[in-house]
């Protein structure tokens, strides 16, 4: 357990902001996370779980103590009829790990590639892309309960995963027993692969690819590439151009609501959902309000792709949390004035 004081936050922010914190405890193993609850002087403290700093935008110095997860490790846990189950250490960087399993000829996780973060975070907000979501290949998870030091082990149900949505989100306050948010450090994560593995190519983008190679039967390695090359053409990549992914989630609405909207705005992007709701594309909406490409101070708006927003003063001039709060909420008005809806934000706020 390394315990650092007035720690600059700037490299553990994928959006670049500059920001403190009072104390910074890099964690490396269940027993450094129990240590800290064991600490007279850290003990008390309020406390505030650090994984990769790829979904947070700090809008000031960080009060409570940093928690700064480095627990490694990555190991084929069971091997059976139906399925792998692999296990890592939260502090594994997750594309890492997603390559990892390629290596290790245990394919399931390829369309969850170059996603930023690490393996901890990535059931906080059940990551997901191109038709793959963390919690159709979760098994299970190890964590520390900060208030009481309790370990315990979750499976998928209990971790009431939603889209971008987890028990990890919510407090008690508001979700009763089952809200977690700034109570558990996750320390291990465990998924299951499915056997026998089967590619998931629905999504357009991918389509697009078989269609320009001609490869029709893609191995688990060849939709990795692919993957990577799609978001590397989208999304800017955070060492080049500070952001944290999609700020906002893709709203959804009622079928009413739908052809509601279509009849004002033929083109709007939607896709229906099998609980017969329609998910309409945020990007869409930010575009269609002439988003694309603006800036707020050092914040815009990413020219390839409305929905993420990033820094543009680069380490030197950064924006600010509040720059990039004020552009979205920016974004939040107008978006809500032309379609009536209201965008949510998908990064933690700190
Ligand atoms: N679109 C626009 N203008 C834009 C951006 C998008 O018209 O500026 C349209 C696109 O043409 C497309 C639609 O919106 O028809 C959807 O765009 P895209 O396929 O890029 O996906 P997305 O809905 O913007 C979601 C996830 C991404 C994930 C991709 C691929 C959310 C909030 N975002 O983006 O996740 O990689 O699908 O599955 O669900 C993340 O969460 O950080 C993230 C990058």
């Amino acid at each position: 357990m390394i315990t650092e004081q007035n720690v600059p936050l700037q490299p553990h922010n994928t959006f670049g902001i500059v920001a403190r914190a009072r104390l910074l405890v890099r964690v490396a193993s269940t027993a450094d996370v129990l240590a800290v609850l064991a600490d007279p002087a850290l003990a008390p403290e309020p406390k505030f779980v650090l994984g990769g700093g790829s979904n947070i935008v700090l809008t000031g110095d960080v009060r409570p103590v940093v928690l700064k997860v480095e627990i490694m490790g990555r190991r084929l846990v069971a091997d059976t009829p139906r399925a792998w189950i692999v296990e890592a250490g939260a502090g594994e960087p997750w594309h890492g790990f997603v390559g990892w399993t390629l290596d290790q000829g245990l394919p399931g996780l390829e369309n969850l590639a170059l996603i930023p973060g690490t393996v901890g975070a990535s059931p906080v907000q059940n990551i997901g892309a191109y038709g793959v979501e963390l919690q159709d290949r979760f098994d299970s998870l190890d964590a520390v309960d900060l208030q009481t030091g309790r370990e315990f082990t979750l499976d998928a149900a209990q971790c009431a995963f939603g889209y971008r949505d987890s028990v990890f989100k919510h407090t008690a306050a508001q979700a009763g027993d089952l809200g977690l948010a700034g109570r558990a450090l996750i320390t291990r994560v465990r998924f299951r692969l499915p056997k026998p593995w089967k590619p998931v190519l629905g999504y357009l983008d991918l389509e697009r690819k078989m269609a320009e190679t001609g490869v029709r039967e893609p191995s688990a390695r060849q939709i990795y590439d692919w993957i990577c090359a799609i978001r590397s053409a989208k999304l800017p990549d955070p060492r080049v151009i500070g952001n944290a992914g999609s700020f906002f989630k893709n709203p959804t609405v009622t079928p009413e609501q739908c052809s509601d909207i279509i009849a004002r705005e033929p083109g709007i992007v939607h896709y229906p959902m099998p609980d017969g709701s329609i998910k309409l594309a945020a990007g869409w909406l930010i575009d269609a309000c002439g988003w694309k490409g603006k800036t707020v101070g050092n914040a815009g708006v990413y020219e390839k792709q409305a929905l993420v927003l990033v820094n543009r003063g680069g380490t030197a001039h950064p924006a600010t949390g509040g720059e990039v709060m004020t552009l979205a909420g920016a974004i939040q008005t107008s978006v809500y004035e032309r379609f009536g809806i209201r965008l949510e934000p998908e990064p933690v706020v700190v």
